[in-house]
Parts: structure tokens; C-alpha cells; sequence
């Protein structure tokens, strides 16, 4: 058999949509579980099988310590964030239901109302944001209604890496007596986030973006009691009260149903350990020098329009760009094939946020994120590319 090609050489400026490469003790606890242990959790009581057991409750509970949450069992494991997301959305909302979140969010928010309001009714509101992606909670204060059950935020974009005002949105949500749900897929492991400041009652994650585990995690918080408002989406073994045969009603066993994704979840529980030990804050500041250098040098190209604030503190490191001479798809190709850059080109599933641009029509933007292991080498080569490409 022919050896894979590696690209483990490339620059890697698609972090946004799923962080690479992870830290190496991700990959070697990974390998060493598949090896050396391999047993399904919470299945049984020998010793391999409390092992991995142990490594899931700890990697729980360092997710909770990441959110803020008062428990482990606040925490659920998902596939992903879009898993997470429809979990509450499906759970949750019933007909006459009204929903207010903003045309900047994601496709995996998008479409699940979209879908709901099909087939139960519910209506939703989406709050116009400005020309870089960012919402004015009064308008969101404005679209509620006393029906409005449900908030929905993107803590940041994932096209310009516009941060949201989580918090402000967030005694809104309060004092109107509206759920929340914070989408943090662009922002968990890039920038703090805490449950109780942002007045989150779920919050939604990746586990192989920004908080660097194997792609296939995902985890999202319920605030303690919500677990009632919320159905699970599915039912089955659960390795706890096997004796009945209706779902536990308890967390987190009442949303984990089926084998989990151990392999995964092992690979999590390393690059958690890695997080806190470099900080949320060190990363953070490293990916915000690295973004307002990178937006700075790409302004002063010439026929490249960048869709950022001058002040990147605005922004996580995330970053669009679109070229006069190039559509985005061209141009990304070329920064691939003669650069060995991976950037992400199109609508990034995101289409509003496109239309608000003007970029919906124009096969959307070339988008370069960073990450914990981006460097100015990374910046200085691809600024050198987009220079040679566009001519600028
Ligand atoms: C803002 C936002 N929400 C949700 C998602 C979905 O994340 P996942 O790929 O983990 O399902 C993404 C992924 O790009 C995103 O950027």
C-alpha cells in the first residue's frame, strides 16, 4: 500500500475549522488508550475498564473547571458542536416557541430552526449584525417577545471572528426571563469563557477546535436542573440503571447514550491538561499578537479587502479576506498548490453573515484562523502569498 502524503509540513490556517496539529500528548495518550487498553467506558467493573472510566470523569471534570461549571455532571459529551446545538434545540422548543438569534450564526444553528419551525412551529427572529459580524444586544433586546423562550449567540464568528457581547446578551436573556444558549465553537480554548458571567444556560462546544482534542468530540454544558426543559434526542444503554427500560433522567447519563467515543474523549482529556497548563490567557494574547499582525500586513495589500476592525482585541483569530483579482475559491487553491498554505474558502456555513459582507454572491471569502501553534513565520509566509498571488 501507498504511504498516505503527509502534509504535516504545511502552514495550517484552518484552525477555525478544526485545530491542527494537536499537542503531542494528545496523539500519545490516543495511541496508548487504542493499545494498551481499548475498553469501552462505563461498561463493567475490571480494572482496564475503571481506567478508562477514570480518564472520562477527569476529563469531565477539567472541562468543567475550563466553563466554570460547579459540577462535572454539568457537562455532556456530544460528536461535535453542531451535536450539542441540536441537542438543546430539538430538546427544548415546542410550538409558538420564538427564538431570537442573529443572521451572523452558523449553519448548525440555521438549520435546526429552520427545521423547526417546519415541523413544530416554533418562529424565529434573526437579529441583523453590522459590517464586521458584530450584534448590538439592544436589537436583541428589541426582538423579544413575551413567547421568546430561547436565545441563541455565537460567542464569535466564524467568518470575521467577531466576539460577541456574550455577557450583555446575557442579562437580557435574564431579566427577560429567556433560556440562553451560547455557541462557543469558535471560542472555547481560544478565549475565556465562563458559564455564570455569561449567564449561559447551555453552552455548546467543539472538542477538536480550539480546545485541541481528536476531531469527533464535542461537549456541551446544561446549567444545573435544565436537564427537565431538555428531552434527550436519543435513548438506549447507558451502562446505569439497567434495570428499567426508560432513559435516567439523570446527568449526564440522560444525554449519553451508546459507546462513547473513547478514543476521542481520551484525546480530550490530554489537550485539557495542556490548556491548563499553558492558560487560556497565554493563548489568547499568543493568537491575538499573531491576528493584529496578520490583519496589519494584509491591509496594506492592494486589491485585498479585509473584513476586521482595525482593533483585533475585538476579534478572536479568525480572519476573511477577498481579492479583486481572484475568487475565493481560486484563491485559496493557489495559496495551496504553490504555498503549501491551507486556508478555507466559500461561505464557511455561514451564509448570512455572507449576505450582510457581500460576499454571498461572490463565492464568499478566503478565511486564515490561527491557533496555539501558529507562528510569525506562519504570518510572514502567508502575507508573502497573498502578496505574489494578487500582486499587491
Ligand atoms: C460558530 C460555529 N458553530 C458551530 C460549528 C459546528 O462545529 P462542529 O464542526 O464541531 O459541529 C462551527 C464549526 O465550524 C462554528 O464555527
Amino acid at each position: 500500500m501507498m504511504p498516505e502524503k503527509s502534509f504535516a509540513d504545511w502552514i495550517y490556517l484552518d484552525n477555525a475549522a478544526t485545530s491542527y496539529p494537536k499537542p503531542d500528548c494528545v496523539y500519545e495518550a490516543v495511541d496508548h488508550y487504542q493499545r494498551q487498553n481499548g475498553r469501552p467506558v462505563g461498561r463493567g467493573a475490571t480494572d482496564a475498564a475503571s481506567a478508562v472510566q477514570q480518564i472520562v470523569d477527569r476529563c469531565r471534570f477539567r472541562a468543567a473547571q475550563l466553563l466554570g461549571a460547579a459540577a462535572k455532571e454539568q457537562i455532556v459529551f456530544t460528536f461535535n458542536c453542531t451535536d450539542s446545538l441540536n441537542l438543546v434545540l430539538h430538546g427544548l422548543l415546542k410550538a409558538r416557541d420564538h427564538v431570537v438569534t442573529t443572521q451572523a450564526e452558523h449553519n448548525s444553528v440555521l438549520r435546526p430552526l429552520r427545521q423547526l419551525e417546519r415541523t413544530r412551529g416554533i418562529s424565529t427572529t434573526f437579529v441583523e449584525v453590522d459590517d464586521f459580524g458584530f450584534v448590538d444586544p439592544q436589537d436583541v433586546r428589541a426582538a423579544l417577545r413575551p413567547e421568546t423562550r430561547l436565545i441563541v449567540l455565537q460567542h464569535a464568528s466564524n467568518v470575521t471572528g467577531a466576539l460577541q457581547p456574550v455577557e450583555d446578551v446575557g442579562a437580557i436573556a435574564r431579566e427577560h426571563g429567556a433560556l440562553y444558549l451560547v455557541d462557543a465553537a469558535q471560542t472555547a480554548g481560544h478565549v475565556p469563557l465562563n458559564v455564570t458571567q455569561t449567564k449561559a444556560d447551555f453552552v455548546a462546544c467543539s472538542g477538536h477546535k480550539g480546545l485541541l482534542g481528536p476531531l469527533g468530540t464535542g461537549l456541551l454544558y446544561v446549567a444545573p436542573g435544565h436537564e427537565h426543559i431538555v428531552e434527550p434526542l436519543r435513548q438506549g444503554g447507558t451502562g446505569s440503571r439497567s434495570e428499567l427500560d426508560t432513559q435516567p433522567d439523570f446527568m449526564p447519563d440522560r444525554y449519553e447514550s451508546g459507546n462513547h467515543n473513547a478514543p476521542g474523549i481520551v484525546g480530550l482529556e490530554a489537550a485539557l491538561g495542556f490548556l491548563q497548563k499553558r492558560t487560556i490567557d497565554t493563548i489568547r494574547q499568543h493568537e491575538l499578537e499573531l491576528s493584529q499582525l496578520l490583519f496589519d500586513q494584509l491591509q496594506e495589500i492592494s486589491g485585498l479587502t479585509v473584513y476586521s476592525r482595525q482593533d483585533r482585541t475585538q476579534h478572536t483569530g479568525v480572519l476573511s479576506v477577498t481579492s479583486e483579482l481572484y475568487a475565493s475559491d481560486e484563491l485559496a487553491t493557489l495559496l495551496s498548490q504553490h504555498f503549501q498554505i491551507d486556508t478555507r474558502s466559500g461561505l464557511h456555513c455561514a451564509p448570512g453573515i455572507h449576505r450582510r459582507l457581500g460576499t454571498l454572491d461572490r463565492n464568499g471569502t478566503v478565511r486564515l484562523s490561527l491557533g496555539w501553534s501558529s507562528t510569525r513565520e506562519h504570518i510572514a509566509a502567508a502575507v508573502a502569498a497573498l502578496r505574489a498571488v494578487t500582486g499587491g
